[in-house]
């Protein structure tokens, strides 16, 4: 290998090593490399308190441990650590003990799931619900079991890799569109014409934090007789009058048919749902594996969602609180000229550019000064476009921003000005 720098995860997918249980030989020599290490540093780094803004680290980075503004974790109402929520899932636990020990067809279906699914679909206004045990489960047995070989999946190309797994595990023919273009999307629906086809879009974008073009999309399927499928992994609970989603936001929930959502951002727990038709629902109780062949979600994490919930849509002042925490950061950010992207909402990207050494450097004196900022490198965003992305809470205190921001202002504000990529 000329020099071991030049490359990155996206380079060792395909193994040649004729020891099926070995990795290509060249990843061990590229993953043991010091400056390789020390990106991965960052991985799988030990919370050892709770995901709320203030957390406690051991630092993978220079093993102190420490207490840090945590602007990374998903828990964008706090509802994982709310009190209601937590005494919910409590008295589940008291009552159903801490499995469901079996799959949902045979015994892992409680009362509590099917008053969660109840309230699911009722609330995403649809005729009925899947619950699965992950997010990540919930995309890929909604496209398995939905699509058939000779059926057209339709993405984003910043789809979320669930989608993708579960497209490919279906057998459909994959058509990629340039993202939130709608020409490019036109031109893939001209290609699938005459066959089934279903359009994935994600409300929120998980790494740019831009919404999909719904009006748009909603138009173009309807012409081509495609079907929709919204991703609202980043966007439930936090969109829209009643904190529907995005299909909320655009006045379009009637003309979604399957909308998708995690229950692990927002909601605070873990498991992901689909919401649709009674028919396809009940259709792919018997094709979609993650459900049927897989336990059930935990009986205290359905207690815990079931009062999130509640807590969340009882009114609106959770949303409001995010909202404002998210105007503050975005405009202190912009007013330090820094590249936001696209961003419309609680995901903020910093994009720092095409160095990977930059990124990993200030990655490090960030987390060193107290502020957990997760790095986001090459391959889960482009090259040129390396970045931190910050998951807004609205459990965030002005004290909290303001230390944050003063960090950022600090660090990456003199490093990108220096580099010459600050907008002023
Ligand atoms: C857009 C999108 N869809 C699906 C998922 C999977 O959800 P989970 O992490 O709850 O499995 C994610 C997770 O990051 C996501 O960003």
């Amino acid at each position: 290998m000329a020099n071991l720098l030049d490359f990155s995860l996206a380079d060792f997918f395909y193994n040649d090593n004729p020891d099926v249980l070995s990795p290509p030989e060249d990843f061990e020599a590229w993953i043991t490399e010091p400056r390789v290490q020390s990106s991965f540093r960052f991985f799988e780094q030990q919370f050892l308190s709770a995901p709320t803004t203030s957390s406690e680290v051991f630092s993978g980075v220079d093993g102190e441990r420490r207490k840090v503004i945590n602007l990374t974790s998903y828990n964008y109402l706090g509802l994982s650590t709310h009190p209601e929520v937590i005494r919910a899932a409590k008295e589940a636990l008291d009552v159903y003990g801490m499995s469901a020990s079996g799959a949902p067809l045979l015994s892992g279906t409680f009362d509590l799931h099917v008053e969660f699914t109840r309230r699911l679909a009722e609330f995403k206004q649809q005729e009925d619900c899947l619950l699965y045990s992950s997010g990540l489960g919930g995309n890929i047995g909604a496209m398995q079991g939905i699509l058939r070989k000779g059926d057209y999946l339709i993405l984003d190309e910043k789809s979320h890799k669930s989608l993708v797994d579960g497209g490919t595990l279906s057998g459909a023919k994959m058509l990629f569109f340039d993202h939130n273009d709608l020409d490019s999307l036109e031109m893939m629906l001209e290609k699938s014409k005459g066959k089934r086809a279903l359009v994935a879009v994600e409300g929120v974008y998980s790494m740019d934090g831009d919404l999909v073009k719904l009006p748009g999309v909603v138009e173009l399927c309807e012409h081509y007789k495609a079907g929709i499928y919204i991703d609202e992994a980043h966007s439930t609970l936090i969109f829209g009058e009643h904190g529907r989603g995005v299909g909320e936001h655009f006045g379009l929930e009637a003309k979604i048919g399957v909308s998708f959502g995690t229950l692990s951002k927002a909601f605070g727990g873990v498991g992901g749902f689909i919401c649709s038709n009674a028919r396809i629902i009940r259709y792919l109780k018997g094709y979609s594996s993650p459900w049927n062949f897989s336990c059930a979600p935990s009986p205290p994490i359905i207690g815990g969602l079931m009062k999130a919930l509640d807590v969340a849509t009882r009114d609106s002042s959770l949303r409001d609180k995010l909202w404002e925490n998210v105007r503050y950061l975005t405009d202190a950010l912009r007013g330090m000229g820094l590249n936001l992207g696209q961003t419309e909402s609680q995901v903020i990207p910093i994009i720092i550019g095409s160095s990977g050494d930059l990124l990993i450097r200030l990655a490090a004196e960030i987390q060193r000064r107290g502020l957990f900022l997760q790095p986001v490198d090459f391959p889960a965003v482009p090259a040129h476009s390396r970045r931190f992305r910050i998951s807004a809470s609205s459990q965030l205190t002005r004290e909290q921003m303001d230390r944050a921001l003063t960090i950022i202002e600090d660090v990456i504000v003199p490093a990108l000005r220096s580099e010459g990529t600050l907008s002023r």
